[in-house]
């Protein structure tokens, strides 16, 4: 008999109609002669009650289910006595196929904190909530191809190993197959000539330079692959193993940028409230539960459908650097409180509770700053005629702050130089870089949206280590 997805059954499944149905048992519970057995196969937020009668099911069977157990079920279909939902399946026959002791599997039918779950990560897509954030983690990624492909932008692998650090931020980690207890030494210095590549190498921790390339060939290009950085932040934000989206767009200036970067969040946080209901119904409410155990200064501002609106719906409010500093010198987050970071002046970086105050408080949409000082940004940034501002934008969120970080690109070959210089990047590492704006140069700009970040936004979980299936953080690279 062929076997049937739950999601299927409770969609379609005709009363009468005789089914196998291979999943995993969320709980068991029941008299003496009957049991009803809750089976979840991940393909939706629902369980299909399974219905096992003494008469049809031995008790040496039934004694084996327990919760985590995997089985194999044929039965007929039948109108479901219970409410919520549509059929029942009244079991013929049950093959156990993987048994779970109930004394030893971690994952029993209770609440489970979130820390907890971390360290049975192997099994935590057995709970409603990741079952739930990963589909939704799906969907956006099918949303993300799906925006630009049918707006004629190129998907571009760009590699994962890399001899350059796009962001200069020195945050790399570093790939080699030196033997690391014998590393070859010439002047006192570790000899890469002699590493794999012959030269030293990292991870990439941005696909951006390697797009700029293929943008200014191939017009409208996007990348969307792994990136990897050795910053040493344990905040609920971050991540030394994230996946990021790039587009970059040939002949395209800032203000473009900022409308593509607006188009594309809108356009997949609709989709998600479009299409993904149950789950996103069963994480507000999930949400909400947490948000009544903390205080209320923490708690979010908005409820997860509320701030899934608040983009889907809202235009963002686009501001340079300059005038949000003046702004928050003339701010308090709250009559009592003061910044923890004191806003130091023109020049020095916002802190995430600056970026949330300037959209959850003050301007209550989300917000685009642009135009920062060149000292806090990357050196590929185009230079305003002021000389000391770039053509940088970040796009900023409720509760998450920066979203996306992007700019126009400087495509001027002498001025490029010039800032590689002040920041002490060797020309003879970008040659190929710096190549592009000898032979063909143009205007072209784009944009790193962080997909866990979006994910975490668009699932309303309060920490990025439970978005992505197995989070690499300080300290941390089990599983
Ligand atoms: O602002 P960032 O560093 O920009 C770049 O990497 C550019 N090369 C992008 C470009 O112009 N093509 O990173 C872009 C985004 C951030 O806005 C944030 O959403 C995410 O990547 N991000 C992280 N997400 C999770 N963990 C981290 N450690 C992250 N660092 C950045
Ligand atoms: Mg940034």
């Amino acid at each position: 008999m062929k076997r049937s997805e739950i999601k299927a059954l409770l969609a379609a499944g005709k009363v009468g109609e005789t089914v196998l149905v291979k999943a995993w048992v969320r709980t068991k519970r029941g008299s003496k002669n009957v049991n009803f057995i809750a089976l979840n196969d991940g393909s939706c937020l629902q369980n299909l009650q399974v219905v096992a009668d003494l008469k049809s099911i031995s008790e040496e069977i039934l004694q084996r289910i327990h919760t985590g157990a995997c089985i194999a079920v044929e039965g007929k279909l039948a109108e479901s006595q219970g409410s919520g939902q549509s059929v029942e399946l009244l079991a013929n026959k049950i093959d156990v196929l993987g048994e779970a002791h109930p004394d030893e599997y971690p994952l029993q039918p209770k609440k489970h904190s979130m820390e907890f779950l971390r360290e049975i990560a192997h099994l935590r897509f057995r709970t409603n909530t990741f079952s739930a954030v990963n589909r939704i983690r799906h969907h956006l990624i099918f949303a993300v191809h799906d925006y630009f492909n049918s707006r004629g932008f190129l998907n571009i692998h760009t590699p994962i190993i890399t001899g350059s650090d796009a962001e200069g931020a020195g945050e790399t980690f570093k790939v080699t197959n030196f033997d690391l207890k014998n590393v070859p030494v010439k002047d006192g210095e570790v000899d890469f000539s002699e590493d794999f590549f012959g030269k030293e190498t990292n991870l990439t921790v941005s696909g951006q330079l390697e797009g700029e390339l293929a943008a200014m060939a191939m017009g409208k290009i996007y990348t969307f692959g792994p990136t990897f950085r050795a910053e040493n932040s344990n905040t609920s934000r971050h991540l030394a193993e994230f996946w990021m989206i790039e587009p970059e767009v040939a002949f395209a200036d800032l203000d473009e940028n900022m409308d593509l970067s607006e188009d594309l969040l809108r356009t997949l946080l609709k989709s998600v409230l479009e299409n993904c209901a149950d789950d996103l119904e069963f994480l507000s409410k999930r949400r909400e539960d947490e948000e009544k155990n903390k205080k209320q200064e923490d708690r979010s501002p908005m409820s997860l459908l509320e701030q899934l609106k608040f983009v889907a719906e809202n235009e963002f409010k686009r501001v340079s650097y300059t005038e949000a500093i003046d702004i928050l010198r003339n701010s308090k987050p709250n009559k009592k409180k003061k910044f923890n970071y004191l806003i130091e002046g023109w020049g020095a970086d916002l802190q995430s509770e600056h970026e949330r105050f300037l959209v959850e408080k003050h301007f209550k949409q989300p917000v685009i700053l642009y135009d920062y000082p060149k000292d806090i940004k990357a050196f590929y940034m185009r230079l305003n005629e002021d000389g000391k501002t770039v053509r940088a934008m970040d796009v900023l969120f409720p509760g998450i702050g920066e979203i996306v970080g992007g700019s126009q690109r400087e495509e001027r070959l002498e001025e490029l130089k010039g800032r590689m210089a002040e920041m002490n990047i060797p020309e003879e590492e970008l040659w190929w870089y710096l190549d592009l704006r000898k032979f063909g140069t143009a205007p072209h700009a784009g944009f790193g949206l962080g997909f866990e970040r979006l994910v975490q936004f668009a699932t309303g979980m309060g920490n990025i280590r439970d978005v992505i299936p197995f989070p690499r953080t300080p300290k941390n690279a089990e599983f």
